[in-house]
């Protein structure tokens, strides 16, 4: 029966030891975030566009829609403000459609 119990402890000293080198080299190792870059046009009203529509979603999802045109974009913002509630005052609904347009734009208005 003794002999039972030192084994078991044994077994779980060596489990703690053997853990505890495994962290050792995760740490050793480093842990490798990916890295996703969707670094914004610089352009007017940059900083104003990212504080308005980076809160809820990245920048790269807004991106996946490709070059649109004017009418497209102005239409996202106003669905962001009313469908999601994205606080964005009216006076501001152009600055953010100009920035995406000229930057993210097709170069048609509608
Ligand atoms: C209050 C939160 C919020 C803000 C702020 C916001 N969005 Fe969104 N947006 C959402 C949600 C929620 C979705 C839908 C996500 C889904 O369907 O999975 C979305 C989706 C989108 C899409 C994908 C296409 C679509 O029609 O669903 C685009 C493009 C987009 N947003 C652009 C913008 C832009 C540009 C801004 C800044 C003017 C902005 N968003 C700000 C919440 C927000």
């Amino acid at each position: 029966m003794r002999k039972w119990i030192l084994i078991a402890v044994i077994t779980a000293a060596l489990i703690t030891l053997l853990d505890a080198e495994e962290n050792k080299a995760e740490i050793q190792k480093g842990i490798k975030m990916p890295y996703m870059a969707f670094p914004m046009k610089k352009g007017e009203g940059m900083y104003s566009t990212k504080g308005k529509c980076n809160m809820c979603h990245s920048w790269g999802y807004i991106l996946n829609q490709g070059a649109q045109s004017k009418a497209f974009w102005r239409k996202k913002v106003i669905k962001m403000i009313d469908i999601f509630q994205a606080p964005i005052k009216n006076e501001d609904i152009n600055e953010v459609v100009e920035y995406l347009y000229k930057n993210y734009g097709n170069g048609k208005e509608n």
